[in-house]
């Protein structure tokens, strides 16, 4: 079992099944203060340090969003130009400085590596909120909490599931460490749907092969989709050398309520890390999806602040004393399980 108690999250190759599926019995606990119906202080007085040196909102916020919710602090930190990194100075002397200033950090970096370079540094955890193309070990425990949830919904398990991942599955970090996650489990047919310049790396297939699962790679959406959960990616513009290059591939495999009705199954559920790019020439996942009961996307992103209020809860060790420090909630408030 991985020891969360003053560990960095740096990778989803930390974990085995016994302690993810921990993660979520803890991230089940939470949802009531997510929900609002109760508060709790557990963390009062502690500080998370939120330094995201890339674009994003999501991520950023919910990591804000889960630390508040347990009653610590938040203080962040936005952008490469606007930080002393643009100064010179190394990751190592970012991370001794901030890490006197906070008692966990997330981070989120273009360069793949360093955010461990940076935990190097650092005297608290250090959790991995994206570093370049490499890994986004948070993303794939939500993406993993919501495949159980909804594969629950449909009274089936996680082992033995098909999952069809599309796009960019070259920088796409959210499926690398997706797939990677999902070696510690049985009996997967993983459809990989991508231009074959944008195919998964070589090492994660192997990685995949070598688990025992099915492995189909194909650059066809038709014939393909008919699985359990589809899982659509963004082209990651970011990564490549020139925007002409990107829009090379942008808006490729497109999913809309009409290709779900003919190519998937009455049931297949969608997600997507998010942000869907919604402009015209992208539309990756159609707005005319927005009302199919299957579209997980809201909930996956819900399912964030959960999973990351249990690895705060864990990391920090507070996770059987969130109860003892709980108050009522003073404010209106209706906020139940989002449907879709
Ligand atoms: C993803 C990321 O940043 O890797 N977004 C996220 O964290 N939810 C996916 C993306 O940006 O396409």
């Amino acid at each position: 079992m991985f020891k969360f108690e003053g560990a960095n999250i740096l990778s989803v190759n930390q974990f085995d099944r016994e302690s993810i599926e921990y993660l979520f019995r803890i991230a089940d606990v939470m949802q009531p203060y997510a929900h609002r119906q109760k508060q709790t202080r557990v963390l009062d007085g502690a500080i998370l340090g939120n330094l995201f040196f890339e674009p994003s909102t999501r991520t950023r916020v919910s990591f804000g969003t889960a630390f508040n919710l347990l009653g610590g602090h938040v203080r962040e930190t936005t952008g490469l130009s606007s930080s002393a990194l643009a100064k010179g100075e190394s990751l190592y002397d970012t991370a001794r400085v901030l890490s006197s200033y906070s008692d966990v950090i997330a981070m989120r970096h273009p360069d793949s590596g360093s955010v461990a370079e940076f935990a190097e540094g650092s005297r608290v955890p250090v959790i991995n909120g994206g570093d370049g193309a490499n890994e986004h070990p948070t993303q794939a425990l939500l993406d993993l909490y919501t495949i159980q949830k909804e594969q629950h919904a449909h009274q089936a398990g996680i082992d033995g599931m098909h999952i069809a991942m599309i796009g960019d599955l070259k920088h796409g970090r959210t499926v690398h460490s997706l797939c990677k996650l999902l070696c510690l489990y049985q009996n997967i047919k993983l459809t990989l749907i991508s231009p074959k310049e944008l195919a998964m790396p070589d090492y994660i297939i192997d990685a995949v092969n070598n688990a025992g699962h099915e492995c189909v790679v194909t650059e066809q959406l038709e014939g393909h989709l008919d699985a359990d959960i589809v899982y659509q990616t963004r082209i990651q513009q970011e990564r490549f050398a020139t925007e002409a290059e990107a829009n090379l591939y942008r808006g490729k495999f497109r999913l809309n309520q009409a290709i779900y009705t003919q190519h998937c199954k009455s049931n297949t559920v969608i997600m997507h890390p998010l942000p869907r790019d919604s402009r015209a020439d992208a539309n990756e996942l159609d707005n005319d999806l927005n009302l199919n009961p299957n579209l997980a996307i809201f909930r996956q992103a819900d399912n964030g602040v959960l999973v990351r209020m249990a690895l705060f809860a864990t990391t920090l060790g507070v996770q059987d004393i969130v109860q003892k420090y709980e108050a009522p909630v003073r404010w209106f408030s209706n906020k139940t399980d989002t449907v879709n």
